[in-house]
């Protein structure tokens, strides 16, 4: 593969990201985190996010193209994140990616956020000599993507690069969120998932038997809302009794963070014996800001082993959470298949904030 540099922007949500992808070797990857400005809101305020996005894209895109060691000229393409994500939010990213490609002369290749998600673990790091082009071989594929975000929680079965089936989906909250709106029930601040691994680590896991969502619907959908409505009906029921110890804060993270990943677990168990009936599966990608969590990884690397299957995770953390690496990364192949939008066609690119995969 020929050198293809792309520049990815994503605006998805509360962080704003760009970075420069060739194939898929990440040559920079650039995050500016608005974590510090919703934290007073307890979650994404999307007027502050979009006004955050505003300010930072420019300097962002800068940094990527600095770090990454290239100029305008030697760009292939502009990618940007279509969506989901939060409209105001997604649109400072779609209109600065619709001018740079229209100024530059460069075509535009729009991405679906959780198809980024999806192929984040096929990130490759930048190899130390100049030419990109890398050995690496393609994945067998189908395999069986889990992504595990705040704001969606699916199980995608990827028949090839470009072409996805939604096994099962959450019908409420995302994992994610879910953690996080447990977390802000017992002052963890926002976001609340990397605090919640960190207190789990010394807390007991089966002190607080929450419930196991969805045990009889018979399909792979999950649903969150039921076990964070049960996990706020009993701290408060502490609360009004006490002002809550650490260990039982430490016991109380371990416990709710516990029944979030079993009730993944138990849908992937639940789900693998009939697809594997089917079909070879080459293995299973996590993404999305959770696939950070250790534990997670530790569960379903646990659930998957008797299947033979092996996980495989993004090469950095920094890849799970919201990045414009990973839409690089889809962008790459949409380019190699001529997936991409030219001169007039790319005014008509729009937002769609409820995109799906
Ligand atoms: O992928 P992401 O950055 O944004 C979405 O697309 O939603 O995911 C953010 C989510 C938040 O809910 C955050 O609490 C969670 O990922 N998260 C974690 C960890 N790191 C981030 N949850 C559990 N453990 C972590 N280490
Ligand atoms: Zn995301």
């Amino acid at each position: 593969m020929t050198e293809s540099f792309i520049l990815a922007i994503d605006t998805s949500c509360d962080d704003t990201s760009a970075a420069v992808t060739s194939g898929r070797v990440v040559c920079s990857n650039v995050v500016a985190s608005q974590t510090q400005l919703h934290k007073k809101y307890g979650g994404v305020f999307p007027t502050v996010a979009k006004q955050a996005h505003r300010e930072n894209l420019e300097p962002v895109i800068r940094a990527a193209l600095q770090k990454a060691k290239i100029t305008w000229k030697d760009l292939a393409a502009i990618a940007v994140t279509q969506g989901p994500g939060l409209a105001p939010a997604l649109e400072v990213g779609i209109e600065k990616a619709k001018e740079l490609a229209l100024e530059k002369n460069l075509p535009l290749i729009p991405v679906n956020h959780i198809e980024g998600h999806v192929l984040s673990s096929l990130a490759l790091r930048p190899p130390r000599r100049s030419i990109l082009a890398t050995s690496s071989t393609e994945p067998q594929l189908p395999a069986l993507a889990v992504v595990v975000s705040g704001g969606h929680t699916e199980f995608v079965l990827v028949k090839k690069i470009g072409e996805y089936e939604v096994l099962g989906k959450t019908v409420d909250d995302a994992a994610g969120e879910a953690l996080d709106k447990f977390g802000r029930m017992i002052d963890l601040g926002y976001p609340a998932g990397p605090v919640i691994e960190q207190f789990a680590q010394q807390g007991d896991a089966q002190r607080y038997p929450f419930p196991l969502p969805m045990t009889t619907s018979g399909n792979a959908n999950l649903s969150f809302s039921g076990l964070k409505t049960a996990a706020r009906t009993f701290t408060e029921k502490m609360q009004a009794d006490h002002t809550l110890t650490k260990q039982e804060v430490y016991d109380l993270c371990a416990s709710f963070q516990y029944s979030v990943f079993r009730a993944i677990t138990y849908k992937l168990n639940k789900l693998l014996p009939p697809l594997l009936l089917g079909q070879p599966l080459f293995g299973v990608w996590l993404g999305g800001g959770v696939a950070a969590n250790n534990i997670l990884r530790q569960t379903i690397r646990r659930t998957i082993r008797p299947y033979n299957l092996q996980l495989s995770v993004p090469y950095s953390k920094k890849l799970c959470i919201d990045n414009a690496a990973m839409i690089g990364v889809v962008a790459g192949y949409k380019l190699e298949r001529g997936e991409v939008m030219r001169g007039a066609e790319i005014q008509s690119v729009e937002r769609l904030p409820r995109f799906e995969v």
